[in-house]
């Protein structure tokens, strides 16, 4: 027997491409590849980028650069890139940087075994095609049924066709694609035979999902509430929804149904309805704020996460303003801000940009206020009782770190507590990135 080839997979850029990289090492594993979390030993490296904003494209460019020595010194190792600069720039990448072997956009990377036989003997190996064979078919399962982590991703529906102007995934992930019910009921069912606890179901457009199921097409609540028949299943989540997907059932689900956990993201990325006109979003502040109401009506205790750029090409003062209006009428629980960065091929790339430092300073303010928003909602939790998701073990001995309800990070230091305990904690105190607390 020969010895195991050992992978390095190296993760940038959103949940969905974490799912992908777990993917993309069970296929290879079937190759003959385990694991490894040093570059510098590995016989191929897999790069998983990202391409939303050009410092995640730029970044992946001297990651490569780093590796030149090495491949110098090991003529056997492979290179790879995968993931979204990968369909956006295909061969692009091997012009660039010669020392690549192989190049995967998201859509084919259940190809990557022949793809790897390629470069192996020798080959450039690029597929950057949106094959018509169903990717997840392909994959077929999970791949070795050892435990694992309580906490699991499962992409359930890719690929965006909103079109908003700032943005590159509808060019990297193509159209919107769902899974059938059936082959995620299979996975999720897997998920919990080894292990998992709770399940956060993906999709760059998740609430779009529409896949094949037993008498016609199934919605995302009917989806989540047939998954919370599954017993030792605990806890689900979805990420990321746009506001107008958002469905009458979808709402109530946030009501009644005891496993979808109280948080949402829900990105409206501004609070300017002249800035959601240009951006081609679709809907104005004032319907994101009656959904939110509804949504609160459902599920009083929901903690909201959104997205916001600001500097948007044309971005007024007074544009800025609404946002941060909005913001306050919302109250985030958390949120996750970004200077507008320019896309080529996007519509907005090519309009009146605003300056820098005005990008820089408004984003200085907005985080300001979303910051005290969340702080203020995680120091309330104090003097609470919440459910908390053990995962793994802290920094202090004997410590414990696990996910409240609303997606808290929490630590106790109780012996008693090992990974995968679902247990009622007394929250004591609040720190900067973290609540802690005692067993109730
Ligand atoms: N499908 C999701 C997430 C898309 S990417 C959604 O529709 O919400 C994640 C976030 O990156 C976006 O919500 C947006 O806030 C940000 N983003 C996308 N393109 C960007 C750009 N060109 N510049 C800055 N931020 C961007
Ligand atoms: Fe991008 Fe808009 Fe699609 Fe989200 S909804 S992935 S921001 S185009
Ligand atoms: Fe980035 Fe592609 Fe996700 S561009 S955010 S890795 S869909």
């Amino acid at each position: 027997m020969t010895a195991p080839k050992k992978l390095y997979v190296k993760t940038y850029g959103c949940q969905m491409n974490v799912y992908d990289s777990e993917r993309m090492t069970e296929a290879l594993a079937g190759q003959g590849y385990v694991a490894t979390d040093s570059a510098d030993d590995a016989d191929m490296i897999l790069l998983n980028t990202c391409h939303i904003r050009e410092k995640a494209a730029e970044k992946v460019y001297s990651e490569l650069g780093r590796y030149k020595d090495l491949k110098a010194e090991k003529p056997d190792l492979r290179i790879g890139v995968a993931g979204c600069v990968a369909q956006a720039e295909g061969e692009e990448i091997m012009r660039r940087q010669p020392m690549v072997d192989l190049v995967v956009g998201p859509q084919s990377y259940h190809r990557l075994p022949e793809l790897e036989a390629r470069a192996r003997s020798g080959s450039k190996a690029l597929d950057t095609d949106f094959p018509e064979d169903d990717k997840f078919a392909a994959l077929k399962g999970r791949g070795p049924k050892a435990r694992r982590g309580p906490t699991a991703f499962l992409t359930v529906q890719e690929g965006c066709d909103k079109f908003c102007a700032f943005c590159v995934v509808p060019y990297t992930r193509g159209a919107e694609v769902s899974r059938p019910v059936a082959q995620v009921l299979d996975e999720a069912q897997e998920l919990v035979a080894r292990g998992v606890r709770e399940i956060t179901l993906l999709g760059q457009n998740v609430n779009a999902y529409h896949g094949a199921g037993p008498g016609g097409e199934w919605t995302l609540a009917q989806l989540i509430r047939e998954l919370a028949t599954i017993d030792g299943l605990a806890r689900i989540r979805f990420t990321t929804s746009h506001p107008n997907d958002m469905d009458d059932d979808l709402i109530a689900a946030h009501g009644d149904c005891d496993k979808l956990m109280p948080y949402l993201h829900l990105p409206v990325q501004a609070g300017s309805d002249r800035i959601l006109k240009r951006m081609n979003r679709k809907h104005t502040a004032e319907s994101y704020l009656r959904l939110i109401e509804r949504l609160r009506a459902a599920r009083p205790d929901l903690h909201l996460s959104g997205d916001f750029i600001v500097g948007f090409p044309e971005e007024t003062e007074a544009d800025f303003q609404a946002t941060l209006d909005l913001v306050e009428a919302v109250g985030y629980g958390s949120a996750f801000s970004f200077k507008y960065s320019t896309r080529p091929g996007t519509p907005a790339a090519e309009r009146a940009q605003v300056p820098e430092d005005v990008k820089t300073e408004r984003l200085q303010r907005l985080q300001a206020l979303l910051t005290r928003q969340q702080r203020a909602l995680q120091d309330a939790m104090v003097g609470r009782e919440v459910d908390v998701l053990f995962e793994k073990p802290g920094r202090m001995p004997g410590q414990m770190v696990g996910k409240s309800d609303y997606l808290h990070a929490v630590h106790v230091t109780d012996t008693a507590i090992a990974p995968g305990d679902l247990r009622r904690v007394r929250i004591t105190e609040s720190g900067p990135n973290s609540l802690g607390g005692t067993l109730a």
